[in-house]
């Protein structure tokens, strides 16, 4: 998939968010070391914590169907600010992913691109623990 693709994979996400509480659709598209692409959207809940990020959905996603290792990942809002990936997202990225790019994108689809250590720099990862 292009890069054009994989911006349009995280847009067409948008449409499947479910935000009734904060009326802030995200749409994700993660794509795999082989080209494998997962996509996610934010799925909010009347319990507010239980809601999960359009991020952590491919992810989560992709991880079950047996995929870990990840080259980039789009994060589309429709706002007119860059929409970032949120702090628990950038350490889940971090566990798999600790290149990885992050394309973000404003509701207008323009991009800003971010490595994951400008966006989590000094992380804590899965070798700290050994
Ligand atoms: N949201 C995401 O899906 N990704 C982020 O990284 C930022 C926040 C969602 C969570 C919630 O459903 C809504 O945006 C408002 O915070």
């Amino acid at each position: 998939m292009t890069r054009e693709e994989l911006k349009a994979a995280a847009i067409a996400m948008l449409d499947r968010a479910y935000c009734p509480y904060s009326h802030f659709p995200v749409g994700a598209a993660l794509e795999c070391d082989d080209g494998t692409v997962f996509t996610g959207c934010n799925v909010e809940n009347a319990a507010y914590p239980a809601g999960l990020c359009a991020e952590r959905n491919a992810i989560f996603h992709a991880v079950a169907e047996g995929y870990t290792r990840f080259r980039r990942i789009v994060v589309a809002g429709r706002g007119t600010d860059y929409c970032v990936p949120c702090g628990i997202c950038r350490q889940v990225m971090r566990e798999f992913a600790p290149d990885l790019e992050i394309i973000c994108l404003n509701g207008g689809g323009e991009e800003q691109s971010f490595t994951l250590s400008q966006l989590l720099p000094h992380s804590f990862g899965p070798e700290h623990l050994s």
